[in-house]
């Protein structure tokens, strides 16, 4: 019992801090504090399953149990609002209400009109049970795994809260988080999210909830639905639900007068720009409870609210060709040339157009005028085309099929937005690009050898991979324009130097598709040799935290091609750095000295809690059965080819029950 409610009072105080830490922005312990009382938690839990709960606080860093999106019907069908876009058609709908409750009087709450995707959570007794998307209004989707990520969304309300009811609002990325994301996707080449209310909405729905805590997403509350409510007006609703620990934003107002309503307009069309998180306009609710039962519903939104959306800082401009990009993955980005035009600002002359199906979408013609949009992003897109403007029309805007810099033609992998030229091996931008990586700040390091210069190296004929830069010569380098004897000099001291670069730079620096620097520490780390790393197969790699799938098959192909293993043999013989400590103190605990192979589905914890639970009690985690395994952690649908390698090399299996009682005595 004692143990019981320790874990109670860690629980409280943990979600109390995160509260503090998260929607008040007021924490009132050090991190270090914060990170201890977790851990302990983790470890009573660990040590005593029979105290699971979904809502404890060490969930929200997500698992990577594939979700299964269940559909669930919405108790009340979640609607969207009319759009207004003027201050006239404002005043309409004021008047309207007005008419509507035959002049009775009545306060307008007006709230920020948030731009991300909406989500219902369901509270019973003050705990989230369900989180669920919008959907079609009728049903969405049960999401709440990852919703239990996001760090302000409550999972155990505190005061006077009713016993039954849903809190609706919306998940928003914030920009700095957006624009993180996006650098981040942009150096390892995979398609960026155009805005943040795709990458809130991708993020929400990804299939690993432990991925979605890392996109650090954030929520705001705006509409309570019950059968017993707090309050009869909304704004008190609000109010209520703000004490129960939800974040709902301050920027909302009561408002007497249609100029008030007008003033809080006028006032966030501007102030908008400092909020952290993307906003798109204002939405205005009658206050009273009871006037809003009495003005009722359309068939697709509330008679008694509406949004006036906020013109976007955009301009209209002239398409004047598409462009594509190749980078040193092969992947292929569309740009729109357009006539220069100002925007915020600057001068915008060129704009993307993210991929193919954005492009195919848009509906695009040469000579189309662009709406351009910047955002915030850190590059204009275009969002949209004057129709009415479309008086000659040019050719329709079709993706390439082929490369156009060495024309061979374009691969996508399913699922995929980008597409790719699958010729590494001679197509100029990517023999260039895996070139510029290599000597890049975060990877070699090469003084001296910039974007010019290697193109002028590539072109000259004097390097097309990046084992030829160790074959360059003093004569050679300084009979390049512009490069003179002391900057030859340069260049091949600073080759010299690489060579005590840690091999997990000299990964990062090879350029594996998806081998991003944080996966290529973890991966040198735990593998410790490019040997290794060459024979690990797919389950090896996918034993090791935090390396998926697609990283697995990216690496396992890499290394099956003879001429990554001949270019790896040549860095080898030039002295770089191919193997290094394997990051790991002296294991004790209870599993010390034991390999354990996880296998199957668990009902009581995620395989990624498993895999840490084993490393913490001193065992080490293998992807593949062999004489070496101690035993396999099995649980249900365990492979029928595993069962048998176990069997036939006379590897034990162990339940999950098994194994939780085991560790825990
Ligand atoms: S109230 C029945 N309040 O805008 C009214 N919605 O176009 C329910 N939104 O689906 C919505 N901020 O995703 C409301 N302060 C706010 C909002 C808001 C953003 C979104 C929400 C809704 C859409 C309606």
């Amino acid at each position: 019992m004692e143990t019981a409610s320790h874990i109670q009072d860690l629980r409280e105080k943990l979600e109390r801090w995160n509260y503090e830490y998260y929607v008040q922005s007021a924490p009132t312990v050090s991190d270090f504090e914060f990170d201890q009382a977790m851990a302990e938690l983790k470890r009573l839990e660990d040590a005593y399953p029979q105290y699971a709960d979904p809502n404890s606080p060490t969930q929200r860093v997500g698992s990577d149990l594939s979700n299964d999106f269940r559909q669930i019907p919405h108790r009340w069908p979640m609607l969207s609002l009319g759009n207004t876009y003027s201050a006239e058609e404002v005043g309409d709908f004021y008047h309207r209400v007005e008419r509507a409750l035959n002049g009775e009087a009545f306060d307008i709450v007006a709230e920020l009109k948030y731009d991300g995707t909406s989500i219902s959570l369901t509270y019973e007794q003050g705990r989230l049970v369900r989180a669920v998307t919008r959907g079609d209004g009728e049903k969405g989707d049960d999401i709440t795994a990852n919703a239990r990520t996001i760090r302000n969304i409550p999972m155990v309300l505190h005061g006077d809260f009713p016993a039954d009811f849903e809190m609706r609002g919306e998940v928003l990325m914030p920009w700095k988080v957006f624009d993180e994301l996006n650098a981040q996707r942009e150096r390892e080449e995979e398609p960026l999210f155009a805005n943040p209310r795709n990458a809130a909405s991708g993020s929400i729905k990804l299939q690993n909830s432990s991925q979605v805590a890392k996109r650090r997403l954030e929520c705001y509350l705006y509409y309570m639905l019950g059968d017993e409510l707090p309050a009869d007006t909304h704004y008190a609703c609000l109010q209520e639900a703000r004490t129960y620990g939800f974040p709902i934003s301050d920027a909302v107002r009561l408002c007497h007068s249609l100029q008030e309503v007008m003033d809080f307009i006028q006032y966030w069309d501007t102030a908008r720009k400092q909020l952290p998180v993307a906003t798109d306009g204002i939405v205005l609710k009658v206050n009273s409870l009871d006037q809003q039962r009495r003005l009722g519903f359309t068939a697709k939104s509330p008679r008694w609210a509406i949004a006036y959306k906020f013109q976007a800082e955009r301009a209209l401009t002239r398409l004047n060709s598409v462009s594509y990009q190749v980078g040193r993955t092969g992947a292929v980005t569309p740009v729109a040339n357009l006539d220069p035009v100002l925007l915020s600002g600057t001068i915008v002359k060129r704009a993307t157009l993210h991929n193919a199906d954005i492009i195919e979408g848009l509906d695009l013609y040469i000579g189309d005028q662009v709406y351009v949009e910047k955002g915030g992003e850190i590059i204009p897109k275009i969002t949209g085309v004057d129709l009415d403007a479309r008086l000659l029309v040019g050719d329709k805007v079709r993706f390439i099929r082929t490369c156009p810099e060495c024309g061979t033609p374009l691969v996508r992998a399913e699922g995929e937005a980008a597409w790719y030229c699958p010729n590494d091996t001679a197509c100029p931008p990517q023999i260039k690009g895996r070139m510029i990586h290599f000597v890049s700040r975060k990877a070699m390091n090469i003084d001296g050898l910039g974007e010019e210069t290697i193109d002028l190296l590539y072109s000259r004929g004097l390097a097309s991979n990046v084992a030829d830069l160790y074959d360059l010569t003093l004569p050679q380098l300084a009979s390049l324009d512009r490069l003179g004897d002391k900057s030859g000099r340069r260049i091949l001291r600073s080759l010299e130097k690489s060579r005590e670069v840690p091999f997990e730079r000299v990964l990062f620096a090879l350029g594996i598709r998806y081998v991003g620097a944080s996966v290529a520490k973890i991966l040198a780390r735990t593998l410790g040799s490019i040997e290794a790393l060459a024979s690990a197969d797919r389950a090896g790699l996918t034993a090791i935290d935090e390396i998926g799938e697609s990283i697995a098959d990216s690496v396992t192909e890499y290394f099956a091609q003879a001429k990554h293993l001949e270019l790896i043999a040549r860095l080898k013989a030039y002295g770089l750095q191919f193997a290094c400590e394997i990051s790991d103190e002296p294991r004790t605990g209870p599993l010390s000295g034991k390999t354990i192979v996880i296998s199957g589905v668990f009902a009581r914890h995620s395989r990624e809690e498993y895999k840490q639970m084993i490393e913490r009690l001193g065992g080490r985690n293998a992807g593949s059965i062999s004489a070496k395994t101690s035993f396999v952690l099995a649980g249900e649908n365990m492979g029928p080819a595993k069962a048998e390698k176990a069997l036939a090399l006379g590897v034990p299996l162990m339940s999950e029950d098994e194994f939780l009682k085991n560790i825990s005595s």
